[in-house]
Formats: structure tokens, C-alpha cells, sequence
């Protein structure tokens, strides 16, 4: 290990994060009651420029009103080049009861951004005597953003989790694709040609690079790596495929901009009964190796040692977690 420690965010289910427009106050008693881990309630961009008043104020309303059970609810503030920013921070804050966790940033672009906002919170928290300290949801949605990102990561002690904000990032980076998460048709490799002649082309997935990048800048500095939205809330088996291949890669949850894709997302983040079990036995296997004073053995054929202790007390603590939650 390096000496260097790094100190986890606070231990959190962010398995499902569901997305809630401030502009329809209708859904927020629905997302009280859903299996979703996290709830955002959104002030940003599905809010039209011309509700974004009327949906803070929703917003406001509803954190004080609705019982959110032990769900950990966040907001969405606008963006840092609005001119509504500082009152969803200073209104939302000041007003808005003290029941919220976490607030959201979008369009994170350098680590001056965080710093502001860190100061601004610090500001209304004191001065309204605020006993809980809001912590930071980062999404990362834009080249500046992916390009300053491990300094994003450690700008702020309230920084909590990095989320990758597929749609804008494609905007940003001008990807040329104009769905919302999923693979692109464009995005393979064709194969040399077998004995036969014939050719296959296998798509690949041309967000790797930006949820792998993601994941480090969290994982370095003990923040969750949750993937954002896929838009076709039709394709549960397309939802699936994205999940699972982000969770692949170290992420713990994925947004749901759909309730339908709440199940989904709980039960590819979650591990199975099977995983849990391999993980105790791995773990029962080190044991015993250990008391021999051997650093690596055997298990199954294959070659388990001191990092799969590490895996595998990863696995059995988040099962430990939802257990819990
Ligand atoms: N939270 C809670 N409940 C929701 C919901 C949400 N985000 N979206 C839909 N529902 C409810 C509906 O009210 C409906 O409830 P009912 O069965 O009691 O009538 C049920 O779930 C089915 O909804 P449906 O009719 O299929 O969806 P819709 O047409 O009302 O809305 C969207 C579809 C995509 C517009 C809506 O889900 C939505 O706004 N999602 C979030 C978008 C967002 O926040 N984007 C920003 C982040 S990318
Ligand atoms: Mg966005």
C-alpha cells in the first residue's frame, strides 16, 4: 500500500439514483415510495428556462413535506453559468428543511467550480446554523470536465461521487451520436478475413475510456463512480447490458430516468447469492492459507492471493450494506 491513505466517502446504497424534474411535483411522493437508493429532484435541464422558479420553490416544498424514508435525496442545482445557481443553492439551503444529503453538480468543469460552491454552502450553512454538512455529487459531462477530473475528484471533503453525464459529454466532445448512452453502430472493428473469406464486425463500447477515467479519479480518492442515464427506457435489456458492463468496470450504480429502470439497476448492482457465496469461500480459503503462513494458494484451479481478500471483503461489505438498508 502507499502511505499515502485514502479516506472513503460516506458509506452509501447508490445503487439506482432516480431522476425527479422539479417541474412535476406530482413524482416526488411516487419516488418516496420506489426502491430507488438515491432521488435527485431536478432544477437543471428537465426544467424549461421559464419554470425554474416555480420548480426550486416545488423542490423546496417537497424536501420539507414528503416523507423520504431512510432514501438519500439529493438536488440537481443549475449550472455555475446560469443566473440560477446561487438561489437554488441559497434558497434550497436556507429554506428547504434539513432533511436533504447531497447536492448535485452538473457540467463540472474544473476544480474552482467545486471550491465555489464548497464556499458558497459553508456560507448559508453557518449562517442558517445547518447541522448536516451537504455533500457533492459530481457529474462529469463535458471534455474540461473529464480533462480536470482527478483534480475535481479531490477539490472538496463533501465530494461524495462522480457520475458520468453520457448525453452531454457526447455534446461536448461532438461524439457523433445523438442517442442517450448505449452503443454506436459506428463504434466497432471489422475482422480480418477467416479460411472462408467471411468477415465479422463486433461493436465495441465507445464510452469505455470515459467510465474507466471516471472510475480512477473516484476510486483514488474513496468517491463512488456511478454511470448516468440511458435514454430508451423501452430497452430494459439494453439498460441491463449498459449496467452490467459499468459495474464490470468498478461503477456501484446507474441513474434511472424512468421508474421502470429502478428494478433493473437494484438488481445488476447488486451482488448475487452465488457471488456472495464465492466471495466467503475465497475468503474462508486466505484464511486457512494464511494460518499455514502461505500468501497465495489454489482454489477451483485457479490462483487467489492477497488482493482477492481485497475483492472479496469489497463484495461481502456492500452485501453487509444492502442488508442493512
Ligand atoms: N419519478 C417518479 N415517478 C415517475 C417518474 C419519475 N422520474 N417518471 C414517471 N413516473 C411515474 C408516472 O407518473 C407514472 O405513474 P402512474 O403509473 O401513477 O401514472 C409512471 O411512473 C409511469 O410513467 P410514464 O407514463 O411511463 O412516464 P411519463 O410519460 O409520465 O414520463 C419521462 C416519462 C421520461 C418524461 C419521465 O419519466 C421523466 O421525467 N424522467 C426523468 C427525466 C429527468 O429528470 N431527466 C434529467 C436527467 S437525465
Ligand atoms: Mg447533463
Amino acid at each position: 500500500m502507499s502511505f499515502t491513505i485514502v479516506e472513503e466517502a460516506p458509506a452509501r446504497l447508490n445503487r439506482s439514483e432516480l431522476a425527479v424534474p422539479g417541474s412535476r411535483p406530482a413524482l416526488f411522493e411516487k419516488a418516496a415510495a420506489s426502491a430507488a437508493d438515491v432521488i435527485f429532484l431536478d432544477c437543471e435541464d428537465s426544467v424549461a428556462p421559464d419554470e425554474k422558479d416555480q420548480a426550486r420553490e416545488n423542490i423546496i416544498a417537497g424536501l420539507r413535506e414528503v416523507n423520504w424514508g431512510t432514501k438519500t435525496v439529493s438536488v440537481r442545482i443549475n449550472g455555475l453559468d446560469t443566473p440560477y445557481m446561487y438561489r437554488d443553492v441559497i434558497d434550497i439551503l436556507e429554506r428547504g428543511g434539513d432533511r436533504l444529503d447531497l447536492m448535485m453538480i452538473p457540467k463540472v468543469g474544473t476544480a474552482a467550480d467545486v471550491y465555489a460552491l464548497d464556499m458558497l454552502c459553508t456560507q448559508v450553512e453557518t449562517a442558517a446554523g445547518r447541522k448536516k454538512k451537504i455533500g457533492f455529487e459530481m457529474i462529469v459531462e463535458s471534455a474540461l470536465g473529464m480533462a480536470n477530473i482527478d483534480a475535481i475528484a479531490a477539490a472538496s471533503p463533501r465530494n461524495e461521487s462522480l457520475h458520468f453525464g453520457v448525453a452531454d459529454y457526447a455534446a461536448s466532445t461532438k461524439a457523433r451520436t445523438t442517442g442517450i448512452g448505449g452503443p454506436h453502430p459506428d463504434y466497432g472493428v471489422l475482422t480480418d478475413s477467416d479460411a472462408d473469406g467471411a468477415r465479422a464486425y463486433h461493436w465495441g463500447d465507445m464510452w469505455h475510456y470515459a467510465i474507466s477515467r471516471m472510475v480512477v479519479a473516484a476510486r483514488a480518492n474513496g468517491l463512488r463512480a456511478v454511470d448516468g442515464p440511458f435514454g430508451d427506457f423501452s430497452d430494459p435489456d439494453g439498460f441491463r447490458a449498459q449496467a452490467r458492463r459499468a459495474a464490470a468496470l468498478g461503477c456501484e450504480g446507474k441513474w434511472a430516468i424512468h421508474p421502470s429502470q429502478i428494478a433493473l439497476a437494484n438488481e445488476v448492482y447488486s451482488p448475487s447469492d452465488a457471488d456472495i457465496a464465492q466471495a466467503q469461500r475465497i475468503l474462508d480459503a486466505m484464511e486457512e492459507a494464511q494460518r499455514e503462513g502461505k500468501g497465495a494458494v489454489s482454489l477451483d484451479g485457479k490462483l487467489i492471493d492477497l488482493a482477492s481478500i481485497r475483492q472479496a471483503e469489497n463484495l461481502v461489505r456492500q452485501a453487509e450494506q444492502i442488508a442493512a438498508g
